[in-house]
Parts: structure tokens; sequence; C-alpha cells
């Protein structure tokens, strides 16, 4: 192996990002903050992360369209249709508003959005023998790529209207859950940390458990980008979130054991280990001065 390689391989798991400042330009109020947090030897972005008012607003409207296909699914999800018959409507949506669905091909990925049933937690696949029932809780989760702007967000429909007060409750408390964690980022430089903590707290008041294995994470530009937004975890730790970061909140919550696993032939769907039910609500925010904007109502 040449010395460059080895180099390499040390190196590996030990990146960090910098702030840096730029040359010839006074020290804004948020240098300084971030600054600051970078010598307590806090996470904190890079400029990379940091949107401009422009991509703001394409994220917006990106965020527009994907709303547009949650609200619009809300009266189509009835007992006895397939989740392929979801996916149809999503595909159908989403070609009409002149946007193109993310998760279509995305590293092999068949459909144009993931259907979660019950005790599925995420990533399940749209298919056509899997009818729904009065009372199955299901999780949609669509990203909308509008003029090369990422936006993604996933809600819970209760099929026929009614479930079980247990299922009814986990709904509700992911949802409380999410809700929770955009009320931490009421202002900006908090720490993502401090949102999982505060959901952790919520979940296991309500004798739920938080998913570990996935995460939420930056979005805008691409699909996937830092940081990785932990539902659970320390406050303080984590990356700091400054104005202009864009990212998602998206807290997978169980009734029973946080842990899960993923389907050994299709490579994708997430279920939970006990098979009991799971629930999740996803939004995309931007940070800004005076705390997070949801872009995905
Ligand atoms: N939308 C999911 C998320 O919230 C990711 C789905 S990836 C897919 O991050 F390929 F399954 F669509
Ligand atoms: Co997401
Ligand atoms: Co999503």
């Amino acid at each position: 192996m040449s010395p460059f390689l080895c180099t390499f391989a040390a190196m590996n798991g030990k990146k960090k990002n910098r702030w840096t400042i730029i040359k010839g330009q006074e020290l804004t109020e948020m240098d300084r903050i971030i600054l600051a947090a970078q010598e307590r030897g806090k996470e904190v972005p890079t400029r990379r992360l940091i949107k401009t008012p422009e991509q703001i607003e394409g994220i917006r409207r990106a965020g527009v369209v994907n709303t547009g296909i949650l609200d619009m699914l809300t009266d189509k999800i009835h007992a006895g249709m397939t989740t392929l018959e979801i996916d149809d409507l999503v595909a159908e949506y989403t070609a009409a508003h002149g946007a193109k669905s993310a998760c279509l091909g995305y590293e092999g990925f068949p459909k144009s959005c993931c259907t979660s049933v019950n005790e599925v937690v995420c990533h399940g696949i749209p298919n056509d023998w899997e009818v729904l029932e009065d009372g199955d809780i299901i999780n949609v989760d669509c990203t909308t790529i509008l003029d090369g702007y990422f936006a993604d967000a996933s809600r819970m429909y209760v099929v026929g209207g009614k479930t079980d007060a247990k299922r009814q409750k986990l709904v509700d408390v992911a949802w409380e859950c999410l809700k929770i964690g955009e009320e931490v980022c009421s202002k900006p430089y908090v720490y993502v940390g401090d949102i999982g903590n505060a959901i952790q707290k919520h979940a296991r008041k309500n004798g739920f458990s938080v998913v570990r294995d996935l995460a939420g994470h930056g979005t805008g530009l691409e699909f996937h980008e830092e940081p990785d937004v932990d539902h659970y975890g320390h406050k303080g730790t984590g990356m700091l979130l400054v104005p202009g970061m864009v990212f998602t909140i998206e807290p997978m919550i169980n009734m029973g054991t946080y842990e899960v696993f993923c389907d050994e032939d299709d490579g994708w769907t997430v279920v939970t280990e006990d098979e009991l039910p799971s629930a999740q609500w996803e939004h995309t925010f931007v940070m800004t001065e005076h705390g997070v904007e949801v872009l995905t109502h």
C-alpha cells in the first residue's frame, strides 16, 4: 500500500468542519457565534451549508408542490386500495406540477414515494399486493425536486379515519415530537442534540421509543446533506444550527422497542424488531435569525 493510502485510511472518521472567515470582510455576528462555538470544540457547519435567499426561495417552491402532494392524498387514501395506487397518485401529481420525485431511482429505489404501513418504520416500497385496511396507519414520505431544489416531508394517514386508541396515540405523539423539535428551533444557534434530547424525552414520557438507526438530514440542494439530525441524544451535541441552514426533522416513534431491521429481500423496507407499530412525520425547515420556518406546510 502506498504511504498516501495509509495516510488517508488513518484519516477516515477524522473529518471535521471548519468555519472559515472571508478575507478582508468584517466579522458578522454569525461569524463570531460560530467561531466561539468552534473554539469550544463544538460541531459547526461549513459555508456550503448556508443557503442563499434565492436558493431558499427555490426550496420553498419545491415545498409547495411537496405539500400539495400530501394534501391531495388526504381524501384519496382509503381501505381496499394498494400502496401502488398511492404511488401512481404521487407520480401523476408530481409530473403535473413540473416536478420530479427524488425517491424514484435514488440508490435504485423503484418508486416515487415511500409507503410505510403499521410496523413498517420507513422506506416501504409501494406495491400491488399490499391492500390497505380500515384502521391501518400509513406514512407516506415524498421528496420533491423542482428546478433542482429539494423538499422532503411525510405524514401519517389513518385509513378510514379511525384506528385503535394505542395506534392513535402513537400517531399523535409522533406529531407532537415533530412539533417539539420545531419549538426547540424557535431561535437560531441551538444544537442538533437539543432537538433529539427534547424529542426523546417526550416519546419516553408517553411510553414510546425513538428509532436510532435513521435520522433527519440537511437537504435543499441535494437529497441528503449534512448534518444528521438524530431524534435522540444529549443537549449541546451535534451540529450548531445557524441561519440559512435547511434540514429535516422526521422522528420515527415506536410503540415497543426502538430496534429495527431492514428487509433482506428488497433491501429497503425498515421494520420494527418486535413488529409493533411505528409512526413518523417529517418537515423541511429553514433556520432564520428568528428560528425555523417550515417549508413543507
Ligand atoms: N424521504 C426519505 C427521507 O426522509 C428518504 C427516502 S429514500 C428512498 O430521508 F429512496 F427510499 F426514497
Ligand atoms: Co428526510
Ligand atoms: Co422523507
